[in-house]
């Protein structure tokens, strides 16, 4: 009897198996931390190989944890950390590299060049990004620029390209499929979102070799059995997109209109576009939601907006500063103050993404006095998560003419009800958390279990999601004003002071 779906949520800092049952109820979670490497400034590496044996142990360890087999399972779905770039020799399927992962800045460089020469109009246009490092393109190009011998040996079809979808696709099939999903190659900067296919042009422009990479796919369908002997038995691999994505599917944001915010290592925003890639005016990206079945006339697009220090702001108050032991810590040490004092916090420790995109700005901190507490540095660091999102959230409304009615949250940083009503309050947007909130893998099961009949139509998995708590705006509309007009004019003094 198959009993569940797996979903393999392969993240920034940990890999995850968690099993769903029929309801969509979490049956079972395993997670293994792997190691993060920062060997200069702005560069973050991972290691492709531990990613996959790690990622192969919790899939494992939770068939085991909770006495099932592979024969309970009725598909996997996969769901990953976007744009963090692998490279590896077919033959051995050995990593030529580190992966680099998307936060890494090294190719700033290369996206100023491309920018000076005029190609920016060229490929938002095409690919609904802007030339930023945090894609995939410009990392790829770093690493047939500097591996000696690696483009020729591209040309010869000796190599091959994944974002870490591709590489678990390729390793669980024992090397039988080198494949992506539309949504992890909308991530790439080479995907042409109109033409639905690699672009030979921007290929061209970033010297990379067509025979690297992977055959697209859409994100439910059955792209090959696992290897018997990974798990016990072959089981079909039938789902597959990348992580903001995933979520936005296991937040049911099915409908044109409809957007989740996820509080991860950073936010991401997206919402529903509908049938249409929607080209932004304010700096977001249009991009790739899913595509059901083979149909590339089914593709749905979202705009989204990424800004790279949600979470993460929290962990620099605990690694960095060193004012709380755990992460949990902060919710209360920040209701310990009534607001923040006059202290704001702009978290650009790796740069600011959406909206603004300025790689090299700087975290900056404004407005102490000598009654600042390390208590109003808290709330400040939670509230820079919050406004954010409503800088994000101000953008996508004027790109798509349209007032939010509600956001859907999820990720670790959901849980904090201080943050989440801050949020409802910055945004005048209700903000609705749901009664599950691994809405990763939950998308990730659910684009798996539609391709395998284990879940038969849309509207079945929209009746799953329950509500688990809703935050209504309350805060008086001069305060929010007066809050984000000190918090915009903080953004403004950082960017200007970078040199
Ligand atoms: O685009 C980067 C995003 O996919 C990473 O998500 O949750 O692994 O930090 P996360």
């Amino acid at each position: 009897m198959k009993s569940c779906i797996l979903a393999l949520d392969q993240g920034t800092t940990s890999s995850r198996a968690i099993l769903f049952d029929a309801s969509g109820s979490i049956r079972g979670i395993a997670q293994r931390e792997f190691r993060q490497h920062y060997p200069q400034p702005g560069w973050v590496e991972h290691d492709a190989e531990e990613i996959w044996h790690s990622q192969l142990g919790v899939a494992r360890e939770v068939l085991q944890k909770n006495a099932l087999t592979a024969d309970d399972i009725a598909a996997i779905g996969i769901t990953n950390q976007r744009e963090t770039t692998v490279l590896w020799e077919r033959s051995t399927g050995r990593p030529l590299a580190p992966a680099i992962v998307w936060q890494d800045r090294r190719t700033a460089d290369i996206c100023d060049e491309l920018r000076n020469a005029g190609h920016a109009a060229l490929f938002q246009q095409k690919t609904g990004l802007l030339l930023d490092a945090y894609f995939s393109g410009t990392k790829l190009k770093w690493l047939l620029d500097k591996i000696p011998g690696a483009r020729e040996r591209a040309r010869r079809g000796e190599l091959a390209f994944g974002t870490i979808d591709t590489w678990l696709l390729w390793q669980l099939t024992g090397g039988r499929c080198h494949l992506t999903d539309v949504s992890n190659a909308s991530r790439t900067l080479l995907y042409n979102l109109h033409d639905k296919c690699w672009d030979e042009e921007l290929l061209a422009l970033l010297d990379i070799p067509r025979e690297l990479l992977p055959a697209v796919r859409g994100n439910s369908e059955i792209y090959g059995m696992t290897e018997a002997h990974w798990l016990g038995a072959a089981i079909p691999l039938a789902g597959s997109a990348g992580d903001q994505q995933a979520a936005t599917f296991g937040q049911v944001c099915l409908s044109p209109g409809m957007a989740k915010n996820t509080y991860g290592t950073g936010c991401f925003m997206l919402l529903n576009t509908g049938k249409q890639p929607m080209a932004s005016r304010h700096q977001l990206l249009t991009t790739v939601a899913w595509q059901l079945g083979d149909r590339s006339d089914s593709t749905e697009y979202a705009l989204e907006g990424s800004v790279f220090m949600g979470g993460a702001t929290v962990q620099w108050l605990r690694d960095g500063l060193g004012i709380i032991r755990q992460s949990d810590e902060i919710e209360a040490l920040a209701a310990s103050v009534p607001d923040n004092g006059g202290v704001y916090l702009v978290p650009a420790f790796t740069g600011l993404g959406a909206p603004h995109w300025q790689p090299h700005a700087r975290a900056s901190l404004f407005g102490m006095s000598r009654g600042t507490t390390r208590a109003h540095i808290a709330r400040a660091a939670l509230e820079a998560i919050a406004y954010q999102s409503a800088d994000v959230l101000t953008a996508m409304q004027n790109d798509a003419g349209l007032r939010l009615r509600e956001l859907r949250v999820d990720g670790g940083a959901a849980r904090n009800d201080l943050l989440m009503q801050f949020q409802a309050d910055l945004l005048d947007v209700a903000v609705v958390r749901p009664h599950i909130t691994e809405t990763t893998a939950l998308g990730a099961a659910y684009l798996a279990g539609l391709a395998v009949g284990f879940w038969q139509s849309a509207d079945e998995l929209s009746a799953l999601w329950r509500s688990e708590r809703r935050f209504e705006p309350a805060m008086p509309p001069s305060l929010r004003a007066s809050l984000l007009d000190h918090w915009r004019a903080a953004v403004a003094q950082t960017i200007a002071w970078q040199r």
